[in-house]
């Protein structure tokens, strides 16, 4: 196989990108993000600001523009994201207790019922525990209306569309050793055993100096795996985008039966959040990486 996606699909996965509303008018990136890549996360236009601007109104113009074209170019597309203590709209920042957790609850039927039936996975919470040692949860407004917050977004996300796969999204959660992803892990053993739907947890996987990436990330995926959850890497990026860490991580879904697929967090370095850091597949004119063919290689 030639792409990513298709040689992805060989085992059964998928090989995604996100892909930014406003850059679907360059013809180099979506010439590229077509023909290499089969599913699709919209970077931002999926997010509570982007489709509940004011409260009750919501706004799926963006959203379905970057849906559009992937369905329109035979992709899937995962959802992203619901509840989240980040780019909130204002009204919501605002607001805490029943009402922000009703909010909360009307912004998820609201933008599931928009996509019913279309999303194959749904990131339901993303980035709810706290960085370093504690292993608590992050403080938020979501968070002070109730520790139960991330079990009551579940609830209400079945009930909204039954046909998507709830997923848990977090980031600095791939090592095993941190207590971040300890904490992660009991959340998601307690849910499977009082029946909270969750279907997947979603390793955003920005590895980086900070947070580098380590040999134990396959570990961690089999132990969340064995708690009879999919697994995915939603968010993929590396510092330097060295070719053998692209192979690692793409060996490291492939040894395990239950990791869906790998999502890379832009097309080339000029599209990342973190283009100074040179973290993609494809670099500034749209060229293959020596990490692109490392993956490919791999997969
Ligand atoms: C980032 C986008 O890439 C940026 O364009 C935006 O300014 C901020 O958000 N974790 C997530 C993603 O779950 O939604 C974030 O995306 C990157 C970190």
């Amino acid at each position: 196989e030639n792409t990513l996606g298709a040689a992805a699909a060989q085992s059964g996965r998928y090989f995604g990108t996100a892909i930014a509303s406003g850059r679907l008018s360059d013809s180099t990136y979506t010439s590229i993000a077509a023909r290499e890549f089969n599913m699709v996360t919209a970077e931002n236009e999926m997010k509570i600001d982007a489709t509940e601007p004011q409260r009750g109104q919501f706004n799926f113009s963006a959203a379905d523009r970057v849906y559009n074209w992937a369905v329109q170019n035979g992709k899937q597309v995962r959802g992203h994201t619901l509840a989240w203590h980040s780019q909130q709209p204002g009204w919501m920042q605002s607001l805490s207790g029943s009402a922000l957790r009703q909010a909360m609850i009307d912004h998820i039927n609201g933008v599931m019922a928009h996509y019913k039936g279309k999303i194959v996975q749904w990131d339901v919470v993303n980035e709810a525990f706290a960085d370093g040692s504690s292993g608590a949860r992050r403080d938020s407004n979501l968070q002070r209306s109730g520790n139960d917050w991330i079990e009551v977004a579940f609830r209400t996300a079945r009930a909204a569309d039954p046909s998507a796969k709830l997923c848990y999204n977090d980031y600095n959660v791939e090592n095993w050793n941190w207590a971040k992803t300890q904490a992660m892990y009991n959340m998601v053993r307690d849910f499977k055993q009082r029946g909270v739907p969750i279907d997947c947890v979603g390793f955003q996987s920005h590895f980086n100096s900070g947070s580098p990436y380590d040999s134990n990330f396959r570990t961690t995926l089999q132990n969340f795996a064995a708690l009879g959850v999919d697994v995915a890497i939603t968010e993929l990026d590396i510092q330097g985008a060295p070719a053998s860490t692209y192979a690692n991580v793409t060996n490291d879904c492939l040894a395990v039966a239950r990791c869906l697929g790998i999502t890379v967090w832009g097309v080339r370095d000029s599209d990342s959040w973190r283009s100074e850091q040179t973290p993609l597949l494809f670099n500034n004119n749209g060229s293959k990486k020596a990490a692109y063919t490392a993956v490919l290689d791999t997969l």
